[in-house]
């Protein structure tokens, strides 16, 4: 075995997300702007060229692999990835094999997923409302999202809902959003917006520190610290009254970084050792340069060596530029 993917922090990187394509069915308000250049078609890594990609990781030790996007789903022909990375399941060799999604294609794909070995999918429903949901997403259809976590659920899939807390739009919704997703089995996730890439409208306006939305939680629930660990960001507590699992994203208000174990590959190849930063590797012309992995797992390797310390994300009125340029749906969260 090659040594692991230790960073200059100590830092071990077991978790590798990738972003199989920056394209989404979906135009979130807090994620893109509703006119969106995409990364040009011609650049994207075939889905054998993630596949190798991704074993490769797997043999320096990553031992979680997320799908995400964009959305994931709309990648044509995605499920021969899944199937392909669901053979480094039954050899042990990968632990979790998931996908981050809005859902929306979900009822047609839930099954498949199931077969190839996903056990646990994280899904993205920020308000209950149809109306308020079709405003930020701006053209979903809640009722098609909750077909898809209907099936997945039928599928044997568990499901986290992610939703990111926005001032004005969603805050006063969230305990029926707890009391609806603990109601439905499936854990929720709040998640602070992060600064990334230009919106349409002013991230000052939107953001939500969740120590508020904490507090307003307490006045309700009891909340009671558990120690349960995906190997994501979330810090979970059970909410009493529901008996469910409630989890804080907080890069805002109680910065992570220093845990960190993962990094993000883009659908053209391109490395990001960290979410808020824009330095990046070029995996694409290393994995086409031969067909050995030997300039592929240097690559890898010299990448790791400069994963840097954390993100400096700011969200007020003097920082009105984002902390990155690129859209989260680039790099998928
Ligand atoms: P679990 O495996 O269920 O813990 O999932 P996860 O939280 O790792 O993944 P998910 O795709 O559901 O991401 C939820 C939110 O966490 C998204 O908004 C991501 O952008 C954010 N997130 C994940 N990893 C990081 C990170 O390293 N830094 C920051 N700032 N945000 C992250
Ligand atoms: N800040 C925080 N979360 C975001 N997401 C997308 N853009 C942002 C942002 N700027 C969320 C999505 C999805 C997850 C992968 O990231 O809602 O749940
Ligand atoms: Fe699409 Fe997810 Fe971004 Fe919404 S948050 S636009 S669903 S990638």
């Amino acid at each position: 075995a090659q040594p692991a993917l230790i960073d200059p922090f100590g830092r071990h990187v077991s978790y590798l997300r990738v972003s199989v394509t920056d394209r989404c069915d979906f135009r979130c308000v807090y994620c893109m702007a509703e006119d969106m250049t995409f990364l040009p078609k011609r650049d994207l890594l075939s889905l054998e060229e993630l596949d190798r990609v991704c074993t490769a990781f797997i043999d320096k030790g990553v031992k979680k692999i997320r799908l995400t996007g964009g959305e994931p789903l709309v990648r044509k022909g995605i499920m021969t990835l899944v199937e392909s990375l669901g053979r480094h399941l039954k050899s042990g060799a990968l632990e979790e094999l998931t996908l981050t999604t809005n859902g929306s294609q979900l009822a047609r794909f839930a099954d498949e997923l199931a077969g190839h070995g996903v056990r646990r999918i994280n899904v993205s429903v920020d308000t209950l409302d149809e109306a308020k949901f079709r405003q930020i997403t701006r053209w979903g259809d809640l009722p098609k999202v909750k077909e898809g976590l209907k099936a997945a659920q039928k599928a044997g899939l568990s499901i986290k809902i992610n939703a990111v807390a926005l001032k004005g739009v969603n805050d006063t919704e969230i305990p029926e959003m707890l009391r609806w997703a603990h109601g439905e089995g499936m854990d929720l996730t709040l998640i602070e917006t992060m600064p990334l890439g230009d919106i349409d409208g002013d991230r000052t306006d939107q953001y939500l520190p969740l120590s508020v939305v904490r507090a307003q939680l307490m006045d309700q629930f009891t909340l009671e610290d558990i120690a349960y660990k995906t190997g994501g960001p979330a810090r979970y507590v059970r909410v009493k009254e529901t008996d469910g699992r409630l989890g804080f994203i907080t890069p805002m208000t109680h910065n992570f970084c220093e845990s960190c174990n993962r990094v993000r590959l883009t659908c053209t190849g391109t490395l990001y050792m960290c979410l808020g930063q824009e330095d990046a590797a070029d995996l694409r012309a290393p994995l086409r340069a031969s067909e050995g992995n030997e300039l592929l797992n240097a690559a890898i390797d010299e990448a790791i060596g400069r994963k840097p310390k954390g993100h400096d994300f700011v969200i007020d009125r003097r920082h009105n530029k984002p902390a990155v340029a690129r859209h989260m749906s680039v790099t998928g969260g």
